[in-house]
């Protein structure tokens, strides 16, 4: 068994070395291939290591980046340094899915070139071949991007980011670079980067959205090549923490109505509710020209309240018939990622979640769903209804240690009599390391503490935002809650998803010990809950 295991390592580092000389010698090459056999050798079972989470091979990830649905498969582009586990220059990392669970790991799509590495962005199927780059019958794949240009910025002139495309005629497998890029130059913008482009029908024309320092920079185009400048929008609207980055830009129906709303989704480098980056949004109208925000300049709306989900935006050309606005963002924060202990890899991506707008005692709020993929993954399970106590009742009926699951729980809150009542939720092992979550009934608000969740000696950044707090934004009488643990992860939605709390911890073993307590008062009546196992994701 050990001799088996010393020769699959040993296999292992033979087609790692391999690949890595394959990535050296296409570096220039935009059209570069991986044997996919080589990764099918990867066993993905490493410490920390996610199973039912996008994370790449080996090496560093950030953002998302031209996610676009086509012919039957889902696109993930990736902001990726093949080289380190830390940040460097910037390529686009691609994966595929049919069901945005399982992946196939693809070649490298884009590799830095002379106008500078490539930054996040989107792609667009220019489905009326509008750039000439296909035909009508075989619509491209158009990547929109920013190129940073390192000598320009070590030179400290403020126009080292611009905007540059490439197709693809294959399926994505293989990419061009438009020769006449950059097609949007800088005139002095610092910060200037992360194009997201959508198809706007009322208007005919494309319409890009530019994150510019404190502001975000609308532009259309006719072809993707020409791009002219609409409107900025901003400067004195939601938080300014940070740089903004990543911007989005889409339309939703207003759930139960006949009405819609534009939603602007932009990041912020620093700065967001329990530190570091994270990821706001404004709700308003577009007219194909002007953003304009239906609230008060100074309301703070966030997709997620964990410090862990950053950079998210939305797929492209998801089919009419399918509807949904699918969403994934990078599960780290700038404030630590480069130091996470994970040793070949580093981060992976939240789960896909939909996106929809409800209307709320509030205001039009966002909420956010797990995809029905991912939960085609639960194993079938009986909800169990009972008393919850001071002592912490263990919400599986077997004791099968396991690192990736859900629960469901529902707590009615109408009938408890303790205004001082906290309903904890705690994920365990049995080497006393513990995430906590609670509920606190008097100030209405939720607190995830990830302190004693193991390992945290690898950044002060990270000590320093373990004990993370967010709002209940729900006046139902019942709360509920959604979690997904997987391996070294939590994705928290209460009230279907109306505040969402995504973080990282790093444990020695599974937190496969999910119990339930109160404190300040004997006794929760009446509590459901569900647990449900996850069959994990297949990559190729
Ligand atoms: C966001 C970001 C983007 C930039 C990319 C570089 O995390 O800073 O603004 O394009 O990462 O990797």
């Amino acid at each position: 068994m050990k001799l088996y295991s010393s020769i699959r390592l040993f296999l292992y580092i033979v087609v790692v070395l391999q690949l890595f000389s394959l990535c050296q010698c296409t570096k220039t090459s935009s059209k570069a291939t991986m044997p996919t056999s080589v990764i099918r050798t990867h066993p993905y079972n490493e410490h920390h290591r996610p199973q039912i989470h996008f994370s790449p091979i080996e090496k560093w990830m950030n953002d998302p980046n031209g996610m676009v649905y086509y012919d039957g498969e889902y696109h993930l582009f990736y902001q990726y340094y093949p080289e380190d586990v830390v940040w460097g220059p910037m390529h686009w990392g691609h994966a595929v899915s049919t069901n945005l669970v399982d992946w196939q790991h693809l070649p490298i799509a884009l590799y830095p070139d002379t106008n500078g590495y490539i930054f996040s962005g989107s792609a667009v199927i220019d489905w009326g071949n509008t750039s000439g780059f296909g035909s009508k019958n075989a619509p491209a794949m158009v990547a929109i991007f920013t190129y940073h240009n390192p000598q320009g910025e070590k030179a400290q002139t403020d126009t080292f980011q611009t905007q540059g495309i490439a197709y693809s005629t294959d399926r994505g497998r293989t990419w061009i670079i438009y020769e006449e890029n950059p097609v949007l130059p800088n005139t002095g913008l610092r910060d200037f980067r992360d194009p997201k482009v959508f198809w706007h029908s009322q208007t005919q024309r494309w319409v890009m959205i530019l994150a510019a320092g404190d502001l975000v920079k609308l532009y259309n185009s006719p072809n993707l090549k020409e791009w002219n400048h609409l409107s900025d929008f901003g400067t004195s609207e939601g938080d300014h923490g940070g740089v903004w980055e990543c911007p989005d830009l889409f339309q939703l129906p207003v759930e139960g109505t006949d009405e819609t709303r534009w939603i602007m989704i932009v990041s912020i480098g620093d700065g967001a509710p329990n530190r570091g980056s994270g990821t706001q949004y404004f709700v308003g109208q577009f007219d194909g020209t002007t953003f304009v925000n239906d609230n008060d300049p100074d309301t703070s709306l966030w997709i997620d309240h964990g410090t862990d989900n950053y950079a998210g935006v939305t797929w492209s050309d998801i089919p009419t018939t399918d509807g949904r606005h699918i969403f994934i963002g990078w599960m780290s924060n700038w404030q630590y990622a480069q130091h996470v202990p994970t040793i070949s890899w580093r981060s992976a991506m939240t789960l896909p979640r939909t996106l929809h707008l409800h209307n709320t005692d509030i205001g039009l709020r966002l909420t956010s769903q797990i995809v029905d993929e991912v939960k085609a993954r639960y194993t079938s399970s009986t909800p169990i209804q009972r008393d919850i106590t001071t002592t912490p009742t263990y919400l599986p009926t077997s004791k099968e240690p396991t690192h990736t699951y859900a629960l469901h729980i529902e707590v009615p809150l109408r009938t408890q009599t303790s205004e001082e009542l906290t309903c904890y939720l705690s994920l365990s092992n049995d080497q006393d390391e513990r995430l906590t979550f609670s509920y606190h009934l008097s100030s209405d608000t939720f607190t995830l503490d990830r302190s004693q969740a193991g390992d945290a000696n690898f950044s002060e950044e990270y000590r320093a935002m373990c004990v993370q707090t967010a709002p209940r934004l729900s006046t139902s009488d019942t709360l509920q809650l959604d979690v997904i643990v997987d391996v070294s992860s939590v994705e928290i939605f209460t009230d279907s998803g109306l505040t969402v709390m995504t973080a990282v911890f790093f444990p020695s073993a599974p937190l496969s010990i999910p119990s339930l307590w109160v404190e300040g008062s004997d006794v929760l009546k009446g509590v459901t809950s569900q647990y449900s196992t996850l069959r994990p994701m297949s990559v190729f």
